[in-house]
Order: structure tokens, then C-alpha cells, then sequence
């Protein structure tokens, strides 16, 4: 985007990575130049998230998430990429540039209101004669007309233009309404169609109050049942909820989590204002972390199917790392909270809020319910299961408490139960320590064995060898003196680029970070980029490493000029003696 070159290196220089990362994540070991903590991103025990001072870079080798400073603030602030160098430029107490990245904010703002604009029109078109289907179904769904103003509802007409047409009339582009995702191009003779059709339309607003995306639900039945607006440059399913710009204002202290939107619908229209639910994917640490922000407790009130309780079970391994009152709601005689309220009432579902099991108790519920307890057979398999729940717990007070209840609960001596849960958590430990192992392993592998992620590439021999020029320019500039190697002589387009910007760098003995590449690369290329810089590479004997990959890129660079000659001239033959063909 458009953030000059100059201001983003210089923010930084002025953000060091470990200064900033250290104040989200613990790095209490070192190893070697590099510093090691527990990742933020994903659930784990042992360490794998890792940062390099050297590089400016974090890495996490468990989940592969990455990248510059900036991005680290994207992820753990959960904000754009403008907003994120707006954060940390006030971290450092610089000025932003005073036109900071005018195309990309131009860019969104258009996307945001062209979204305001849908939805206006699908929300019209809900009352208009036409939107009879929609408004039969919202009566059938008991969807109260203050709950269809309060979440903005619409209908999408069983109609392939209807949405397109309408905004192109307010001055929208077709590139435009395919950008936001509400539009495909047509397979053949030109335009577009739109992409949400027969359905009732969910508006998804941010916390700031922005239309960012939809949700559309199939009017009956049919499939998807959701459809979900694709990403765009201002929607991500992973980092945002649907209704917490509602529930952000409740007063109740807690927040619902729940996976259908009729389902938070009903919540609310009940009196249930902290009904949120994610979009169509499992929680995400993102969600989770964006909830943490709003409340201190959450209550997972997911369906009362085999996919919702184990969806739950998923939910609470998010949650629990964090620091959140985690309860669990069991629904009995329902399958969804809606169908609970519709058939029982919002006092009922209240004394269920009540009544929750907080999430240790649920999950040694949900293992005692696959036990007949009256077999001692029976009994120990769940006395193992549960031993296993309670060791993973973190504090030992807790274990201590649970090892007392499955004591009381079974039958069986509290020493005996207490033993079992000791040998739990050992073999735990074992596990971890194993799986620590494998997981090195498999990084090593990985690093000699690179395998391509995002970037695809044409020639994978000239390619590795162009990697490890770069690892090697990024560590040492000053290595490629002497050397004629030019952005042309890559394979590899992008490296190629790369290549250049390090290249110019090193003639003007200025350093360049991640961070400030992040001005000329896409996001899907600095991860890239970001794989290739936590390689391994050692930087004794250097220079002659260096010359070694230039001869393969140039090598190969010949091969494969020499293959082209070749081939141009066996064409010319095959043309000559009249084959026909290529010309
Ligand atoms: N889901 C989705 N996109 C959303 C919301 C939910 O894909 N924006 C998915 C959830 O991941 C979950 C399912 O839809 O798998 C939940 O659907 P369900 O509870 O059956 O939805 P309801 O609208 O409540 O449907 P029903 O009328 O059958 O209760
Ligand atoms: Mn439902």
C-alpha cells in the first residue's frame, strides 16, 4: 500500500520487534540468536513461537504464522494493515504521513459504502412488494419487526440482478461489486451477477459501526445454508463476530456465543442483547482475543447436536487460554437456542444461564455420559478420561478441587483418584516433550526439504539457490559487492523484485526491514518472504556460499535459455517442412 518506504522503516527502527512482541508474549527462552515463548495465536504448552531480533521477524513453527512487526500487530490487535501502522507509529510517537496511503483508504472507504449502500437495498427490498418470500419467512422464523430494524435485516430476491443493477445505477463499478464479494463475473459475454440470491441477508457490522460483509440464509431449506461474504480488503471471518457491535453495549456482563444468526437473533429479541455468533468457522483465537476486550465471561450456548457439543469442546480449548470465565450451556430439549426460546421462553433459557456448568465441569460431564458408572469396567475408563481433564488443568487448587468431586463422584479413594490424575499429568509431559520433538523434526525437514506455500515456482533449482541469496543479503549487505547479479537473472518474478529493492539497499549501505517491504509486497508474499528468512543460513564462509548459489541461478538461467533456443528452432523447423502449427 501506500505508505512511502522511508516512514515505514523508519517506524521499524523505532518498534523493535522484541520490544514490541515482549509486551504480548512472555520470551523466556533463547536459543541461539533467537528468542522463544508460548505463540499467541494458537493453543500450545511448549514453546514454539519464536523471534529473531536479527531479522526484525517472528515465527511460529507450530502454527506458521509470521511475519514483520506490523503484521504481529495485525494479528494480536486484530486491525487492518493502515491501522496497524497508525498503532504503532503512536507507539513510537511519530506523526502519520499527513496523505498516509491514500489509494488504500480511498479503496476502502469506497467497499464500505458500497456495502452500506446493499444493505440499505436489501433491507428495503424486505418491506417492498416484492419481498414477500423474505417477510413470510421472518414471520415463520417469530423474528419481531424491532429485531429486523435492530440487525438491519434484508432479503435478496430470487433475482441475478437485482443487486448489481441497482448499484451500478448509485455509480458503483462491476470491478467494484466483484471486489466486495457481492458480485461474480459472468463465464461468458461479459458483466456480472450477483452472488447473494433468495436469501434473508444478515448484515455484519464492526464494533466502529461499518457494514463489512453479509450473511445470507437460504429462505427454507437448501445448501449453503449460509453463505458467507468472501474476504475482501474490510471482511475477515476470523477476526470478527456477528452482533458484537449489539453486544458490545449490553449490560448483562457476559457474552453468548452461538452459531447460527437466527439463533442470536432470538437470543436478543428475548432480552439476551450478548448474543454473538462467529461466521461460519470454528472460534478463532482472533474472535476470542476481540471478545476478551468486551467481557470477562463468555457462555458457550452452541447446538444440541454431536457437531455443536464437539464444536464447544473447541471452542473451550480457545477460550481457556485466555484470561475468561468459560461456561457451558447444556440444552435440554432443543435443538438450538432459538428453537429452546421459542418453545420454553426467555425465563427458561435464563435459569439454564444460571444453572451452567463452568467449562471443567461440562467437559467431565460430557465424559461421564459415555460411561455406564455402575460398571467397574466402566468406571475406570472414565476415571483415566477424566484424570486426563483434570491434569491438563493450571492450577493446581483447581486439581485439587476436581480430584475431590471424581473422588466423591466414583466411589473411589481420593488418593487412588489423585494418583491417577499424577500419572496423567506425567505422561502429559512426556507427550509434550515428544511432540516438542516431532515438531523439531519436522522443521527440519522442512528446512531442508522447503516446501512452497503461497508462491509457486517455475524452476524450484534456481529458485532455492535465489532464496538463499536473499537470506543471505538480508543478514550481510555488504556480501554482494563485487557481484553482477541482476533482479533478471531470477526465476522467480517476486524474489527477483526483492532482489532489486535489497540490491539498492546495499548500494546505498542502508538496512531495509520486513516491515518496510510490506509498502511493495502483498500480504500473501511477505509470508513468503518471511518462510525464507527464518531458513536456516550461516553466514561463515558467506561469500563463497554466495557465489555458489549466483552460479546455480546463472547455470540455470542458461539451461534454460539454451532450452528455449532450442525449442524455438524445432519449431521453425517443424514450420519450414510445412507441419503447420505454432507460428
Ligand atoms: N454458520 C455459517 N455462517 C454463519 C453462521 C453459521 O456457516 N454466518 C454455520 C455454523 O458454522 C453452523 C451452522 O451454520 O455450522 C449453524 O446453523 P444452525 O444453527 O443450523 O442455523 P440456524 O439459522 O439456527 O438454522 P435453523 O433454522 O436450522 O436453526
Ligand atoms: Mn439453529
Amino acid at each position: 500500500m501506500a505508505f512511502s518506504e522511508q516512514f515505514l522503516q523508519e517506524l521499524a527502527d523505532r518498534n523493535e520487534i522484541v520490544g514490541v512482541v515482549s509486551s504480548y508474549v512472555n520470551l523466556s527462552r533463547r536459543s541461539g540468536a533467537n528468542l522463544f515463548g508460548l505463540c499467541p495465536f494458537h493453543n500450545e504448552k511448549t514453546p514454539s513461537f519464536c523471534v529473531s531480533p536479527d531479522k526484525q521477524i517472528y515465527h511460529c513453527f507450530g502454527c506458521g504464522k509470521g511475519g514483520s512487526v506490523i503484521n504481529f500487530i495485525m494479528e494480536i490487535e486484530n486491525l487492518s494493515y493502515p491501522d496497524a501502522v497508525a498503532f504503532l507509529a503512536r507507539r513510537a510517537g511519530m506523526d502519520m504521513p499527513e496523505d498516509g496511503n491514500p489509494a488504500g483508504r480511498e479503496r476502502r472507504e469506497r467497499m464500505l459504502s458500497l456495502n452500506r449502500e446493499a444493505a440499505r437495498f436489501f433491507h428495503s427490498a424486505l418491506t417492498a412488494p416484492g419481498g414477500r418470500d423474505g417477510q413470510d419467512y421472518i414471520r415463520r422464523r417469530g423474528i419481531s419487526p424491532a429485531m429486523v430494524t435492530a440487525f438491519g435485516l434484508g432479503y435478496a430476491a430470487d433475482s441475478w440482478y437485482a443487486l448489481s443493477d441497482a448499484m451500478r445505477e448509485k455509480g458503483y463499478t462491476e470491478p467494484e461489486l466483484i471486489d466486495a464479494g457481492l458480485a461474480n463475473p459472468n463465464k461468458s459475454g461479459g458483466g456480472v451477477h450477483d452472488i447473494f440470491r433468495n436469501r434473508l441477508i444478515f448484515p455484519v457490522i464492526d464494533v466502529r459501526g461499518n457494514v463489512i460483509g453479509f450473511s445470507g440464509r437460504i429462505l427454507g431449506d437448501g445448501e449453503p445454508k449460509y453463505l458467507n461474504n468472501r474476504e475482501t480488503l474490510v471482511f475477515s471471518k476470523s477476526r470478527n463476530l456477528f452482533a458484537l457491535n449489539l453486544a458490545k453495549k449490553s449490560k448483562r456482563g457476559y457474552m453468548i456465543l452461538s452459531e447460527g444468526n437466527i439463533d442470536v437473533v432470538s437470543l436478543h429479541q428475548a432480552g439476551f442483547d450478548c448474543a454473538v455468533a462467529s461466521l461460519g468457522t470454528a472460534l478463532t483465537p482472533e474472535q476470542a482475543r476481540l471478545l476478551t476486550r468486551y467481557t470477562g465471561e463468555i457462555v458457550i450456548a452452541y447446538d444440541n447436536d454431536a457437531a455443536g457439543q464437539k464444536a464447544a469442546q473447541r471452542a473451550i480449548r480457545v477460550l481457556e487460554n485466555l484470561d475468561l470465565k468459560v461456561k457451558v450451556l447444556r440444552l435440554t430439549g432443543a435443538k438450538d437456542p432459538d428453537e429452546f426460546i421459542q418453545s420454553r421462553g426467555a425465563d427458561a433459557f435464563q435459569n439454564l444461564l444460571s444453572g451452567s456448568a463452568n467449562h471443567v465441569e461440562y467437559l467431565l460431564d460430557s465424559a461421564a455420559q459415555k460411561y455406564d458408572l455402575t460398571s467397574n469396567e466402566e468406571k475406570v475408563s472414565y476415571l483415566k478420561e477424566a484424570a486426563g481433564l483434570i491434569a491438563g488443568l493450571h492450577s493446581p487448587v483447581e486439581r485439587e478441587v476436581y480430584a475431590m468431586r471424581l473422588s466423591e463422584q466414583t466411589g473411589v479413594n481420593k488418593t487412588v483418584v489423585s494418583e491417577e490424575i499424577q500419572r496423567a499429568e506425567r505422561r502429559k509431559k512426556n507427550g509434550e516433550a515428544k511432540s516438542a520433538m516431532r515438531n523439531a523434526a519436522r522443521d527440519l525437514r522442512a528446512s531442508v526439504q522447503p516446501k512452497e506455500r503461497t508462491l509457486r515456482y517455475e524452476n524450484e533449482r534456481s529458485a532455492l539457490a535465489e532464496e538463499g541469496v536473499i537470506r543471505l543479503m538480508y543478514l550481510d549487505p555488504s556480501l554482494l559487492d563485487g557481484q553482477t547479479l541482476t533482479p533478471e537473472d531470477f526465476s522467480s518474478p517476486t524474489l527477483g523484485r526483492l532482489f532489486g529493492i535489497l540490491r539498492e539497499k546495499a548500494a546505498q549501505h542502508a538496512t531495509i526491514s520486513l516491515a518496510a517491504l510490506s509498502a511493495t509486497f502483498t500480504a500473501e508474499e511477505i509470508d513468503h518472504i518471511t518462510a525464507i528468512l527464518q531458513k536456516p543460513e550461516v553466514l561463515a564462509n558467506g561469500r563463497r556460499a554466495l557465489q555458489d548459489y549466483i552460479n546455480v541461478i546463472q547455470t540455470e538461467k542458461q539451461t534454460q535459455s539454451a532450452e528455449a533456443d532450442l525449442r524455438a528452432f524445432a519449431a521453425q523447423k517443424r514450420n519450414k517442412k510445412g507441419y503447420g502449427g505454432a507460428s
